[in-house]
C-alpha cells in the first residue's frame, strides 16, 4: 500500500474481521466494543492497537480522540449486531432508538473515512423484503459513498467452513469490486488433523506431529506452543451416545430410545471430516468433533474460523467459544481486505 491505510473496527469483538485486514497490512488503529474479555483478547494479538472497551451509544469524538489522536482514519469496518434486523426474534418494526446499525453510521459521521464496510447474517438481504438492506444501502448513499453487497461464502476462501456472510462496502468514488473465490475447498480432516487428541478436560499445549498440508503449515507458521486446546469433561452418557453416531449424523442415526433426549433439530450432530464444517455457533454444544466423543476445543473452533494458532483468546472458555463464534473467519477477511488494497491503489 502507498501509504499504511488506517482502520477502525466498530463491535469489534476479538478481532476476526481486524485480524484479517491486519494480515494485508492495514494499520489497525483501533478496535470498539463492550465485551471485556474480547477487549483482551483483541489487545493481545493486536499489539500496535487501542481498543474502547465502552457501550457504542455512549462513545464520543472526545473518547476517540483520546484513543487516536488526530490519526486520519482511511477504512471503518464492523458488524453491527443484528439487533433490529433479527431473522430470528421478533419481527417488528425496525426502532431507530434501538438500531445499532444507526451507532455504526454515526461514528462513520465522526471519522469520515474513504471506505466503510459493514459484514453480517445473510438473512439481512431477504429481511422486510429487502427493505432493511435497502435502508443501510440508503444510509451509505445519503453520505456520499457508492454502495456495493454481496453475500460471500466462507468456504469459497479457504476457511474450512460453511459459513455465508453479507458485506456491503461503500466507497467515495468508483465502485468496490469483491474478491473472487478461490475455490480451494479446506476440509475439516485437513484443518484439525494435526491437532491432538484430548481426553475430558485435558490440557495439551504440544504439538505431537508435523503440519500435514497446506492449510495446517499456515495456521502453525508462527506458532510453536498450543493455546486453548482443552478438552470438555462430557458426562459418561453423553460420549456414550454421542459413540452411537457416525461422522455426518445426528440424533436420527441413534436408536429410537435416544433420539429424545435433547430437544433441538441439531441435536447430537457429528461434524463430517470430509467436508468444510458446519456454521460454528458460539458454543451450544450440539456439534460434536469428527472422530472424537467430545465437543471441538476452542482451538480446534479457531482453525475452523480460519484463525492462525498463534492468536490466543483470553477470558473464561464460555468467553473463549463465544468470541470465536462471534468472529468474522479472518481468512474470508483477509481476501475482501486484500481486494480492498488493490482498489485503494488504484
Ligand atoms: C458479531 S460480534 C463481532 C465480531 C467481530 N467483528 C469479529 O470479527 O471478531 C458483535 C459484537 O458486538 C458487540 N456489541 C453488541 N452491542 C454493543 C454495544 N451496544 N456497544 C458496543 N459493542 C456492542 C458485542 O460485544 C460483540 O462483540
Amino acid at each position: 500500500m502507498k501509504n499504511n491505510m488506517n482502520v477502525v473496527d466498530l463491535f469489534a469483538g476479538c478481532g476476526g474481521l481486524s485480524n484479517g485486514f491486519e494480515k494485508v497490512g492495514f494499520n489497525i488503529l483501533l478496535g470498539i466494543d463492550s465485551d471485556a474479555d474480547a477487549s483482551k483478547t483483541f489487545l493481545h494479538n493486536h499489539k500496535n492497537s487501542k481498543y474502547l472497551l465502552k457501550d457504542i451509544r455512549e462513545v464520543t469524538q472526545k473518547d476517540i480522540k483520546e484513543k487516536i489522536g488526530n490519526k486520519r482514519v482511511d477504512v471503518v469496518i464492523g458488524g453491527p449486531p443484528c439487533q433490529g434486523f433479527s431473522i430470528s426474534g421478533k419481527r417488528a418494526f425496525i426502532d431507530p432508538r434501538n438500531s445499532l446499525y444507526l451507532e455504526y453510521f454515526r461514528i462513520v459521521d465522526i471519522l469520515k473515512p474513504k471506505v466503510s464496510i459493514i459484514e453480517n447474517v445473510p438473512g439481512l438481504s431477504s429481511l422486510y423484503d429487502g427493505k432493511a438492506l435497502d435502508s443501510i444501502k440508503n444510509e451509505f448513499r445519503k453520505r456520499g459513498y457508492t454502495v456495493v453487497h454481496k453475500i460471500l461464502k466462507a468456504d469459497e476462501y479457504g476457511v474450512p467452513q460453511i459459513r455465508k456472510r453479507i458485506v456491503i462496502v461503500g466507497t467515495k468514488g468508483k465502485e468496490f469490486q469483491f474478491p473472487k473465490s478461490n475455490n480451494k475447498v479446506v476440509t475439516l480432516a485437513e484443518a484439525l488433523s494435526d491437532l491432538p487428541k484430548l481426553n475430558s478436560d485435558e490440557v495439551v499445549e504440544k504439538y505431537n506431529t508435523k503440519p500435514t498440508n497446506k492449510y495446517q503449515k499456515l495456521m502453525r507458521q508462527k506458532s510453536t506452543i498450543l493455546h486453548n486446546h482443552v478438552g470438555t469433561n462430557h458426562s459418561e452418557k453423553t460420549k456414550k451416545i454421542i459413540s452411537l453416531v457416525p461422522e455426518g449424523g445426528n440424533y436420527k442415526n441413534l436408536p429410537k430410545h435416544l433420539q429424545g433426549t435433547r430437544k433441538v433439530n441439531i441435536a447430537w450432530t457429528r461434524l463430517n471430516s470430509s467436508k468444510p464444517s458446519l456454521t460454528i455457533d458460539t458454543g451450544h454444544r450440539h456439534h460434536f468433533h469428527p472422530w472424537e466423543n467430545r465437543v471441538p476445543s476452542v482451538r480446534e473452533s479457531a482453525r475452523i474460523q480460519s484463525f492462525s494458532d498463534d492468536f490466543i483468546f483470553l477470558g473464561s472458555k464460555t468467553s473463549q467459544y463465544r468470541q470465536v463464534g462471534n468472529a468474522v473467519p479472518p481468512l474470508l477477511a483477509k481476501s475482501v481486505g486484500s481486494q480492498l488494497k488493490r482498489w485503494l491503489n488504484g
